[in-house]
């Protein structure tokens, strides 16, 4: 949450930065600014609201500073207005910080600096930390870096800074502390930011900070230290990039566009992991080839896995399948709630983490606890932790040793769907190698679900060939639908959430999902002839039940739309609307079946004239608390 920026070199900076904060603006769209050191002053500029209203003040002005930091903020303390927009400034104007996290003891700071006379302008919890440096400098007045380091030190919780001063207008100082900040390496000239799209079209040398360290940019160059003031040996590495990932290629929507992705990510995930010359008949080794350490696997006794959001509902299908075909008792948690209230610690437990962005900081904090706590208990334990995500260079991969990388790319769209369809199969991955291990599934039936997987892109490609139209036209009967009803039930109860909450987020209307056979148990009361019901019936052990329980809505007058197999008579029977997909066995319906509701969702936000990729209050990164 939050993007941040910062250049020195040789350059214009507020046009690398504003480029920067524009490849960022998914981290938070709330207010936006830039600050640069310009003939021995800084120079702010913020504005209220999205990006394009600070371009257009900048419009206003030639400046050709060439060290600045630029930030696009999520609010967190203090309105969204502009004069709680960063970069802020200490009380003599010589010292501008953007922060990234959220500062714990900022109140304690805010009181101890204001009886030391020093004003504020802000509600943020940021603003402590200019006042902070501004008086270190005091102290220090020969080294900027020193300055930054005290202040950091007094810091409490998880941020990323970068600070410029006007003193000192050959240097900025970046600082890391469980927030994510990269450093980008040109040549004579020096880059930071939150995330690497802002980086890769200026470099790919890049250099990514550590929790409690600090870094100083010069134009010759730049220097890592630690929190505690030792000079780090680092080296930069170069970073694979996909430009194509971050550019919209003639979709209206990044979201629409990652939609149509899916199959190709779901090829590409399968091809990094099935052995292609497995078959039953020559079952020696596993189908499945995830670099797993055997000690991470073996012996299995429990799986808990931690994530939020709409990771959380890939885990909840991960969990259909690690015990349907693995056999292993498994829980899914929402990282938020698990970090207060952890379940006991049992042995032989593989904890996994799942999150598109790598750097949810409920997630991260989640993992890091219980890596803690086991070793707190046995100082010779090594945790069995995994980490499933798209960016393996996130900071979960620093945290976690051992990677499933899904191969979706980077994900623009607040709304998760590419990375949603690819946490699916590292699951299917993962089940499949942990049935093969344990031998809980004959290899003819792993045979069978690796033929079924091989088949689903072609499918996917067939459902947004012939739906996405007729969605788009469906969608424009409820734009103005308040309520929304999902059902599913089985390994399909996932997807209702997830239908359910890609509608709320990006359409605004309120929407709920529900195991199909709890509707009567409260929640049908809500029904009427004003609240859609799109229900999951796909053939397998639930199929009759899902119509049934759609029947008793339709006994309520509402209207029913069916995501059900292709030519099915009982499913056209039921429905007002068909979203049908192809016929698959029910274990593999969930990468279908999210599908049509991934348009539906879509096609309703955009009829509706809202901001799909960057809807209201979100971000694509959630690195608060
Ligand atoms: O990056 P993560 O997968 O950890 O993010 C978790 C949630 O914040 C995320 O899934 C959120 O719910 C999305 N906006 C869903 O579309």
């Amino acid at each position: 949450m939050c993007g941040i920026v910062g250049y020195i070199g040789t350059q214009t900076a507020t046009d690398i930065l504003m480029a920067g904060l524009e490849k960022l603006e998914y981290r938070g769209y709330d207010s936006a600014g830039v600050a640069t050191v310009l003939e021995g002053e800084i120079h702010c500029v913020r504005a209220k609201g999205k990006l394009c209203n600070l371009r257009e003040k900048l419009q206003r002005e030639i400046n050709p500073a060439q060290v600045g930091i630029g930030h696009t903020r999520w609010a967190t303390h203090g309105k969204p207005e502009e004069y709680n927009a960063h970069p802020h400034m200490d009380a003599a104007m010589r010292v501008a910080v953007v922060q990234n996290g959220i500062i714990e003891n900022y109140r304690e700071l805010r009181e101890e600096l204001k009886a030391r006379g020093h004003e504020f302008r802000s509600d943020t919890d940021t603003e402590v930390i200019p006042h902070l440096i501004a008086e270190f400098l005091q102290k220090t007045p020969d080294s900027f870096l020193e300055a930054v380091r005290q202040a950091v030190n007094e810091l409490r919780g998880a941020f990323a800074i970068a600070v410029i001063s006007a003193d000192y207008p050959d240097e900025l100082i970046a600082a890391r502390q469980q927030a994510p900040l990269t450093i980008g390496f040109g040549q004579g000239e020096f880059f930071c930011a939150s995330d690497t799209p802002a980086l890769v079209p200026h470099t790919r040398a890049v250099l990514t900070l550590e929790n409690g360290e600090l870094a100083r940019l010069t134009p010759v160059g730049v220097e890592v230290y630690s929190f505690e003031g030792d000079r780090l040996k680092k080296a930069p590495r170069t970073l694979n990039w996909n430009p194509v990932l971050v550019e919209k290629q003639g979709f209206r929507h990044f979201m629409l566009k990652e939609i149509y992705e899916q199959p190709g990510v779901v090829r590409a995930c399968l091809e990094a992991y099935l052995d292609a010359n497995w078959s039953a008949e020559n079952a020696s080794k596993s189908p499945v080839n995830l670099s797993l350490l055997p000690q991470l696997t073996d012996s299995l006794e429990r799986i808990q896995i931690l994530a939020c959001g709409t990771s959380w509902h890939a885990s909840l299908v991960g969990k259909y399948l690690l015990e349907q075909l693995a056999e292993i008792p498994t829980e899914v948690q929402y990282a938020s709630e698990f970090r207060y209230a952890p379940t006991p610690l049992t042995p032989n437990t593989l904890t996994i983490g799942v999150t598109q962005s790598g750097e949810t900081a409920d997630t991260l904090a989640a993992l890091e606890m219980e890596k803690r706590r086991r070793i707190d208990l046995d100082p010779k334990f090594q945790p069995r932790l995994l980490g499933i995500t798209n960016r393996p260079e996130s900071s979960l991969g620093h945290l976690v040793p051992n990677i499933i990388d899904t191969h979706a790319g980077i994900e623009i769209g607040v709304a998760a769907t590419k990375t949603f369809i690819s946490q699916l199969v590292a699951f299917y991955c993962l089940a499949l190698d942990l049935a093969y291990q344990r031998r809980t599934v004959p290899p003819a039936r792993i045979e069978e679900i690796i033929e079924g997987l091989r088949l689903l892109p072609a499918q996917i490609e067939l459902i947004l060939e012939s739906q996405e139209r007729y969605i788009e036209e469906l969608a424009h009967e409820f734009a103005e639908t308040q309520d929304f009803i999902f059902l599913g039930r089985g390994i399909n109860f996932p997807i209702a959430l997830e239908g359910a909450l890609k509608l709320k987020e990006i359409s605004y209307i309120h929407a709920e999902g529900y195991p199909a056979g709890e509707m009567k148990h409260g929640p049908i009361a809500l029904l009427d002839a004003k609240v859609p019901v799109v229900a999951i019936a796909m053939p397998g052990s639930v199929f009759e039940k899902v119509l049934s329980n759609a029947q008793e809505a339709k006994a309520r007058d509402a209207r029913l739309i069916g995501v059900t197999p292709i030519d099915d008579q009982d499913a056209e029977e039921t429905f007002d609307n068909l979203l049908p997909v192809p016929v698959v066995e029910e274990l593999l319906s969930p990468i279908l079946t999210v599908i049509p509701l991934q348009l539906l969702a879509y096609h309703i936000a955009a009829r509706r004239g809202l901001d799909v990729d960057q809807p209201r209050n979100l971000a694509k990164s959630v690195t608060v608390e």
